[in-house]
């Protein structure tokens, strides 16, 4: 079978700063949560981003190797503490002209720039006044998403409030997995709606800045669960509608706050915030990578500190063992999975949809061929990719309308809590030396997106 995609489809590729920059030092950046986190234990072998893919200094030969492969578009995100490097001050002007030489250094080799504004990097100086649990937070990073807007202005193709609000919560403040990992189920319910107010404060900064030029999305990680159908269905309500009905309809559902009763009061959420929230976007994005399984617990939870094998901020949900076979992530490979996600979602909220993230850790080798020349022979990737791909098209031809896939990601890069060890990139990067080898992935798709088919 071959599937086919439009000629206006965007395939890209996506990065995020904190994974690939480095320069934490550099050019008046100030710390973030992240700098934080890596710094004090809580990731393997003790790994941080402060060089990273070192692409702060390499972004122009990076941009060259993305007009190689003949991306569409390209997903990057701007970090905050490069803009907003003092607490309460002006603008740090190295950060925005940065971010500027990306984005025109992209539209010069043709390719559309897809801004993330928030990707977790959160100045440390809001996280010292708790971050996602403050409000204020909601406001200072739609100060900064202004500022961005006014700069990048409509050079920019689409602008994305935040990825992953669920990570930023539930994994964030619920879990111990992510910065700043308090572990406190409980925690998770006031930054999910901190997250989802600042989403509709910077909806509406964008569009002052830049009118209705750019398109204006969100990137969720939505949870696709199978299993027992009570237990779907709340990890339905607490994952993916606590953030879905907000923004896209302008409400929580009811049973949400009944579900979380003994949790939390919801007393954060002030009159007028649904509004705020409920703003017009043009795209939704979607991460997918795998699927859960899911029952619901015999064990009491709450409110005991949570941990990746249950589910943060919903305690009284187990996750499964998955069926195989696995990625080196330990997550499954489920290409149904992703049909099923968009078109459930398409049929339900009626947005326009984007893959803003799939792609698949492997065990990647670098080798040296006969002919003295370096390559990754990643073919299990190929066939992850393949699969998706062709799911997501199986979802077109079903009536979803899909305007683009990004992989993730355009090169290996800090894989969080894991630090180096997890390789999700179509190009090799040697951490010694930079080197960045393209993988036979890389080839691949480059074949993809010029017949813009997928045999
Ligand atoms: C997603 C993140 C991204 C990357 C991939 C593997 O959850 O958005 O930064 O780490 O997982």
């Amino acid at each position: 079978m071959t599937a086919t995609f439009p000629e206006d489809f965007l395939f890209g590729t996506a990065t995020a700063s904190y994974q690939i920059e480095g320069a934490v030092n550099e050019d008046g950046r100030c710390p973030s949560i992240w700098d934080t986190f890596s710094h004090t234990g809580h990731t393997l072998n003790g790994d941080t981003g402060d060089v990273a893919c070192d692409f702060y200094h390499r972004w122009e030969s990076d941009l060259d190797l993305l007009a190689d492969l003949g991306v569409d578009a390209y997903r990057f995100s701007v970090a905050m503490p490069r803009i907003m490097s003092v607490e309460g001050g002006e603008p740090n002007p190295a950060g925005l002209d940065f971010y500027e030489r990306i984005v025109d250094g992209l539209l010069a080799r043709g390719i559309k720039p897809i801004v993330t504004l928030y990707h977790w990097d959160l100045p440390q100086y809001l996280g010292d006044k708790g971050g996602w649990l403050n409000r204020d937070t909601a406001y200072r990073v739609a100060e900064y998403t202004a500022v961005v807007a006014r700069r990048l202005g409509d050079r920019v193709h689409t602008y994305t409030t935040l990825n992953e609000p669920w990570c930023s919560s539930y994994l964030s403040f619920g879990g111990t997995e992510q910065a700043p990992g308090l572990g406190e189920g409980p925690l998770s319910f006031p930054a999910v709606h901190h997250l989802n107010l600042a989403h509709g404060l910077m909806c509406q900064a964008v569009r002052a800045e830049v009118g209705e030029g750019p398109e204006l999305s969100v990137t969720l990680n939505l949870q696709f669960a199978r299993g027992d159908a009570d237990a779907v269905h709340r990890t339905d309500l607490i994952a993916n509608r606590a953030f879905l009905d907000p923004m896209l309809r302008g409400y929580y559902p009811d049973e949400l706050f009944a579900a979380t009763r003994d949790l939390c009061d919801w007393s954060f959420v002030k009159d007028g915030d649904l509004e705020q929230i409920h703003q017009p976007i043009d795209v939704l994005g979607l991460n997918y990578y795998s699927t859960s399984l899911v029952t619901m617990s015999e064990r009491p939870q709450f409110p005991q500190p949570v941990c990746a094998t249950t589910f943060p901020g919903c305690g009284d949900i187990d996750w499964l063992p998955t069926e195989g076979p696995h990625t080196e992530m330990g997550w499954n490979i489920d290409p149904d999975g992703l049909h099923d996600l968009l078109v459930r979602v398409w049929d339900e909220y009626r947005v326009p949809l984007v893959v803003t993230e799939n792609g698949m850790a492997c065990k990647d080798e670098l080798v040296v061929e006969p002919d003295g020349t370096k390559a990754v022979h990643d073919a299990d990737r190929i066939d992850y990719l393949r699969r998706h791909f062709e799911a997501a098209a199986r979802a077109m031809d079903e009536g979803v309308p899909l305007r683009g896939y990004f992989v993730w990601s355009l090169m290996d890069n800090f894989e969080w809590a894991f630090g180096y060890s997890k390789r999700f990139g179509i190009t090799y990067v040697d951490y010694e030396t930079q080197e960045r080898t393209p993988k036979d992935s890389f080839n691949w798709y480059h074949d993809v997106i010029r017949s813009r088919s997928v045999a």
